[in-house]
Formats: C-alpha cells, sequence, structure tokens
C-alpha cells in the first residue's frame, strides 16, 4: 500500500496544490460577504487573528500526523495511538472527518455548479443568445442539477488521475491564472466611481462588532472552512510530501497565501458593491444591513456588470472563471480525502474508487437540490460552522495528548533538522496541546 501510493512532484507542487484547495468560494466569496456584514475591518482583523493564531497550528497537526503515517485520516490517528479506546476514537474522529469531507463536497458542487453555469451565461450573452443566457442564470432544479452534475464530472476526471498527474498538474495550471486574473479584476474595480468609499467601509473597522461571539463563531468557521481544517484533507496532502520538506514553512506559505487571496478577495468585492451603488443598484437591505452571501453574488454584482456595457460582460466573464477555477481547486481535494480512504482500505484501484466515491456524493447533492430551502443551509452550518473546529481541535488533542513528544519531533525534524532549536517548537506543541483545545471550546460555549 505504502510503496504506490501517490506524491507531490515538487515544493511548488505541493504548495499550488494545497493553496487551491485552501482558497476557494471560501475566500473569494464566504470571505468578503462575511466581511460585509460583519463590520468590514472587525471581521478582517479577527479572521486575521484567528487564522495565525488556531487555523495555522491546526494546520501543521494535519500535516506532520499525515506525513508521519503517509495515509488517510483514519489510519493516521490509529497510528499514533497505542490504548485500544484511544484507537476507537481515532477510527470514529477520522471516519467523520472523511463523511464530513464528502459533505462539504455535496453542497459544494452544487455552488461550483452555479459558478460554471453564471460564466456560460457571459459567453452566452456574448454570443447573442440571450434566451439561453437568461435560463443559465436562472434558478431552476434543472440547471442546478445539470451544473452540479458536469461540475462533479470535472472534480471525478481530475482525481481519478492521481497526485501529481491530477492534482498537482491542475493546481499548477489553475492557480497561477487565478491569482492573475483576482489581480487585474481588483486593479480594474478599484479605478471605478465609487470604489473608494467601498474601501473605506473595508478598511475601517466597526469596532462594536469585534466581540459579539456571533461574529467570533463565523470567523473562526470561516478560518477553519478557508484552510480546508478539520476533515483530512490537509493531512492527505501532507501525506504526499516529500520527506526532505520542512512542514513549518511549508504550512506557513500555504496560510499566507491562503490569507492573502481571501484578503484581496475584500479589496475586489467590497469595492465592486459601492461601484454598484454607485450605478444605481441598491446594495443595502431593508433592515439598511449591506446585502451579503447569495444575493450579492448573484444579484448585486451581476447588475454592476450590467450597468458597465461590454465591458462589464468581459468582467463578469472573468469573474466567474476565476470562481469556478477556486471552486475546482478546492473540489478535488475534498474528493481526495474518500478516494484515498477507499483505495487504502479496498483492493479498488483510483479511477474506479474516484468514480464510485463521486456518484455517491453526487446523489447527496441531488437530494439537496431536491429540498434545496430546508437542507442546503442545514448542511453548510453542519459542516462547516460546527464540524470542522470541533473535528479540528480533536486532531489537536490526539496530537497534543496522545502521540508522543520525540515522534513528533522527529518528523519535523525531517525536512527541518534544527526545528527544535527555533521559536516553532517552543511554542507550537504546548499551543496545540492546550491553547486551541480551549480556545474552540470557549469560543463555542460562548455562542451557545
Ligand atoms: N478551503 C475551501 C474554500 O475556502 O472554499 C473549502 C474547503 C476545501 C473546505 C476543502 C474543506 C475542504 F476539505
Amino acid at each position: 500500500m505504502q510503496e504506490n501510493r501517490g506524491r507531490f512532484s515538487s515544493r511548488i507542487g505541493f504548495l499550488l496544490a494545497a493553496a487551491g484547495s485552501a482558497v476557494g468560494l471560501g475566500n473569494i466569496w464566504g470571505f468578503p460577504t462575511q466581511a460585509a456584514s460583519n463590520g468590514g475591518a472587525a471581521f478582517l482583523l479577527t479572521y486575521l487573528v484567528l487564522a495565525f493564531c488556531l487555523a495555522y497550528p491546526v494546520l501543521m497537526v494535519e500535516l506532520v500526523l499525515g506525513r508521519h503515517a503517509r495515509g488517510n485520516p483514519i489510519t493516521a490517528l490509529r497510528r499514533i495511538s497505542s490504548g485500544e479506546r484511544t484507537r476507537a476514537g481515532a477510527t470514529l474522529i477520522g471516519s467523520v472527518g472523511v463523511l464530513v469531507a464528502s459533505l462539504i463536497l455535496s453542497f459544494y458542487s452544487i455552488v461550483g455548479g452555479w459558478m460554471l453555469a453564471h460564466f456560460l451565461s457571459a459567453i452566452a450573452g456574448l454570443a447573442g443568445f440571450d434566451q439561453w443566457s437568461a435560463w443559465l442564470t436562472g434558478f431552476s432544479w434543472q440547471r442546478n442539477v445539470l451544473f452540479t452534475l458536469f461540475f462533479m464530472l470535472l472534480t471525478i476526471r481530475i482525481v481519478s488521475k492521481g497526485v501529481e498527474s491530477g492534482i498537482e498538474r491542475w493546481s499548477t495550471r489553475l492557480m497561477p491564472s487565478l491569482i492573475l486574473m483576482l489581480l487585474l479584476l481588483t486593479l480594474y474595480v478599484l479605478t471605478l466611481d465609487g470604489a473608494m468609499q467601498g474601501l473605506k467601509s473595508y478598511l475601517i473597522p466597526d469596532f462594536s462588532r469585534l466581540w459579539s461571539p456571533s461574529l467570533i463563531v463565523s470567523a473562526l468557521g470561516s478560518a477553519f472552512f478557508s484552510l480546508s481544517l478539520g476533515v483530512g484533507t490537509m493531512l492527505i496532502y501532507g501525506s504526499y510530501v516529500d520527506e526532505s520538506e520542512s512542514l513549518p514553512s511549508l504550512g506557513a506559505q500555504v496560510t499566507l497565501l491562503d490569507v492573502g487571496v481571501a484578503v484581496l478577495a475584500g479589496f475586489l468585492v467590497m469595492p465592486a458593491m459601492y461601484v454598484a451603488a454607485h450605478n444605481g443598484v441598491e446594495i443595502f437591505s431593508a433592515s439598511g444591513e449591506l446585502i451579503s452571501e447569495d444575493t450579492l453574488i448573484f444579484s448585486v454584482l451581476p447588475a454592476l456588470f450590467d450597468t458597465m456595457g461590454v465591458a462589464g460582460v468581459l468582467v463578469g466573464l472573468a469573474f466567474f472563471l476565476l470562481m469556478s477555477i477556486a471552486a475546482l481547486t478546492s473540489s478535488i481535494s475534498m474528493l481526495e480525502v474518500p478516494v484515498a480512504t477507499l483505495i487504502e482500505n479496498s483492493s479498488l484501484e483510483r479511477g474506479r474508487s474516484a468514480y464510485l466515491v463521486g456518484a455517491v456524493i453526487l446523489v447527496v447533492s441531488l437530494l439537496i437540490i431536491s429540498q434545496f430551502s430546508s437542507l442546503f443551509g442545514f448542511v453548510v452550518a453542519l459542516t462547516t460552522r460546527y464540524s470542522q473546529p470541533l473535528l479540528g481541535m480533536l486532531f489537536c488533542i490526539y496530537l497534543g495528548w496522545i502521540w508522543h513528544r520525540d515522534q513528533v519531533l522527529q518528523e519535523l525534524k525531517r525536512g527541518s533538522p534544527d526545528v527544535a532549536q527555533g521559536l516553532f517548537w517552543k511554542v507550537w506543541p504546548v499551543w496545540v496541546k492546550y491553547v486551541c483545545p480551549v480556545f474552540v471550546l470557549l469560543i463555542f460555549w460562548q455562542a451557545l
């Protein structure tokens, strides 16, 4: 089993694949819209603190566990457990992680499908097929089913090709274009009338919102979702990293890239909203709050593109292409979790596993589409707001309390031989043993 596991062929390959997993709809959609409805820079500040103080340490837990075990989350947690009870706990936690990763994919592929549909709608509009274009952006179940299927097939195809020729190859192709497109779009929007007001509301914090428990739980969920934590994604990617790589520095680079893209997306979306307001689009709801979430992405921004003439069609096209790419590099990392777990626990080869698991998840997606109003929000909250931070906390407990400290150090020394002398080793083990679990629990307790 160990010999024929995949590997990332290079450091940059891992970085772009892990950043590809981290950078997704959570960064370009979730973060700016939450910032918009939670006091702008106050949310940004909370998010930054949580990303570096809680999410980065948990990311490191997953990377170290994964590379040590060279296996899926269940194997990894079991390998470091010596007692019968801790091993049973490991099986349970690892399995829930795999299940949650699959559930996240079941709603993420629906949203990914919307992005593809909006992208194609812009092309249809350019070509003069107005009826098609309108159908593609309408919220019909036929459109949702078709594009969820389309998005899922793309995801399955890439994962079925394996770590190096699928995940790594596509991440290294797509991620640089994503960052370039995001930069160009942001620069363009910042030149438009009204943008500066948006920049102000993004950067001037409304501190009265800073200590609201619901803001902190949202920011915590966002940070964990954004770094793909708690469900074994980063653990599995860590299991494909070469022994010669320094994990603390790889983890820091992934965190920086992820946070950087979220902050940059804020510089695009918030100013874009105020440009829309300047062009006569309504951006405040009846209660006086900034419009956020799906209305922002699918109503306010398209309304903005409409007011911009031909340039607007091109900007809309670029924007939804950007969203589709971001979604795809993340969805492949979600599918990899159950697929790798299945391959390692059965005699099925990768291609069949990818199609089989993908088909099962697709059935769940179809169920969600059929009961959209009651299931969609429920699955999102259950998986991202609650499960991800709690599972991340359990990973910390396994590393901090069950795994031997010497073995953790041995694993870290591979690729960073001087790690024991540095600040990282002085702070991180204690941090994940005490601070992370206590903080996650406190935040939940506060919110309840
Ligand atoms: N990090 C992705 C985003 O920000 O959109 C979402 C995600 C990917 C969550 C992979 C969980 C996961 F396992």
